[in-house]
């Protein structure tokens, strides 16, 4: 069979110019999702990985190979060729008619995967396979887009990615999570002469970026050595970091907001097919939700009003697992997910914390107990992103890292306070759960490729 480069792709990006040709010869390869033939006519759902739909081919009994055909396996590798047959009354606008076929790779008895929906936690265990699954095959893809329309977010604001470190001396949040990076178990600072790990954020790394090209950014992997083994939470996760030079707190928020709308849009517009799988499969309406975002404007509430607002909850009734409520406390999950789906009903600002909660960068409000820091809460999976302002008086910041005790080996950090510092701001988003926000997946371990999470890292 000679090779014309098509894919499944193109025939769909050909069909909505209507530049699809009833006739049209084709050659695709790729794999079966199913095969059935009522011994005259048979039909396979074909998918070559380029587009999200499967593509219709129909073998006929005049087709030489139709006993051959009739007997191929579910999740064969085959390539075909054939003919588009344009079919604009049914629910597929085109199938394919197969002249010619040939077997690429066939497929054992233990093949794990049917096809019939399967478990979660089933799937999990079979990662290296897990992207055939429909629900993969629809979440990568929106990954992928996600990824790119953040980039295209930042650069077409002239943002500067940054690539950081993966490997640093430093604890960026302050809160003991880091994995250690040894060479030599006997000799553990060897390798560095020093105390290496893997980082826990960018942020560190690229405030000096953005006091020196004003607004930069940085997307990549984070670690962390969380015990706490929830749905949300993952040792590897990935990480958007905008940092902003003269910009206060509100600036942030503005960023985060406009930053938020623009990539959903991104993805409400770009992977419509993948949007109507998880609206219809996973969370029913999940795009209204979704839209209903883009039309919104977040709400910005105070730490101390939410403490207020889950102090009366308690009062009129309202069961918290965790029920020690008071002001200075760190806030639960249970806690987020109220305010944010009972209260405010969307997506939500928490700002001004107590200085004792958070990070030791985090610039310190007039009042001298809480700091300028904004969490954004969203329904379903509560805080996705963490920012501030950072502190851009040098004695402040000082003392607070006298206190943490991380002044000797973050100096560098400090000095940018006193060689031409300027109010500066950024935030994290965690890129997992934002995909878990958007598909309607509940756990993290189904929207990470390979979910690393404490005793488990099979592949
Ligand atoms: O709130 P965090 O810890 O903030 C920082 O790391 C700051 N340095 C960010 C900054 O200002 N540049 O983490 C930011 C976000 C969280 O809101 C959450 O979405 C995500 O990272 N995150 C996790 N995602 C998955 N698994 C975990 N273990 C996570 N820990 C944090
Ligand atoms: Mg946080």
């Amino acid at each position: 069979m000679e090779r014309k480069m098509i894919t499944t792709y193109d025939l769909f990006l050909s069909l909505a110019k209507g530049e699809l040709k009833d006739g049209e010869s084709v050659f695709l390869e790729g794999w079966i999702r199913g095969n059935r033939d009522n011994g005259n006519i048979g039909f396979i759902e074909f998918n070559d990985g380029s587009a999200f739909k499967n593509v219709q081919l129909v073998y006929e009994k005049d087709n030489p190979q139709y006993d051959e055909i009739a007997h191929y396996k579910y999740a064969a590798s085959i390539a075909v060729k054939g003919n588009v047959v344009l079919t604009p009354a049914n629910k597929q606008p085109f199938e394919i008619k197969v002249s010619e076929t040939s077997l690429l790779g066939d497929v054992s008895e233990d093949y794990p995967l049917q096809k019939k929906r399967h478990s979660f936690e089933f799937l999990r265990d079979i990662a290296y396979l897990r992207p055939r699954a429909n629900t993969f095959n629809a979440l990568f893809r929106v990954r992928n887009k996600l990824a790119f329309a953040i980039h295209k977010f930042f650069q077409e604001k002239n943002f500067m990615y940054v690539h950081t470190p993966i490997i640093t001396t430093n604890d960026a949040e302050g809160a003991g999570q880091c994995f250690k990076v040894v060479e030599d178990m006997k000799d553990p600072t060897g390798f560095f002469n020093a105390n290496a790990c893997l980082t826990v954020s960018g942020q560190l790394h690229v405030e000096p970026f953005a006091l020196a090209f004003r607004d930069t950014y940085t997307f990549g992997p984070t670690f962390r050595a969380e015990h706490s083994n929830t749905s949300r939470h993952a040792s590897e996760f990935w990480m958007i970091e905008p940092e902003i030079a003269f910009a206060d707190l509100e600036d942030n928020m503005d960023l985060m907001e406009e930053f938020l709308k623009y990539i959903i849009n991104y993805v409400l517009t770009n992977c419509p097919d993948e949007m109507n799988f998880f609206n219809t499969m996973i969370e029913k309406g999940v795009i209204d939700k979704m839209k209903h975002i883009l039309n919104s404007s977040f709400k910005r509430v105070t730490y101390t009003e939410g403490i207020e607002i889950l102090k009366k909850a308690q009062e009129n009734g309202h069961k918290f697992e965790y029920s020690d409520i008071y002001w200075g406390m760190d806030l639960q999950s249970e806690h987020e997910r109220y305010l944010t789906e009972e209260v405010v009903k969307g997506p939500m600002f928490l700002i001004d914390f107590p200085k004792e909660i958070k990070s030791f960068y985090m610039k310190l409000n007039k009042d001298g107990k809480t700091v300028a820091a904004c969490d954004l809460l969203v329904p379903g999976v509560g805080e996705i992103c963490g920012g501030s302002q950072r502190e851009e008086n040098y004695e402040l910041l000082k003392e607070r890292m006298e206190e943490q005790g991380n002044k000797e080996i973050l100096e560098w950090y400090l000095n940018l306070r006193k060689y031409g510092g300027c109010i500066h701001s950024g935030f994290g988003l965690g890129f997992d759960r934002l995909l878990m926000y958007i598909t309607g997946l509940s756990n993290i371990r189904d929207v990470q490729p390979y979910p690393r999470t404490p005793g488990s890292i099979k592949y």
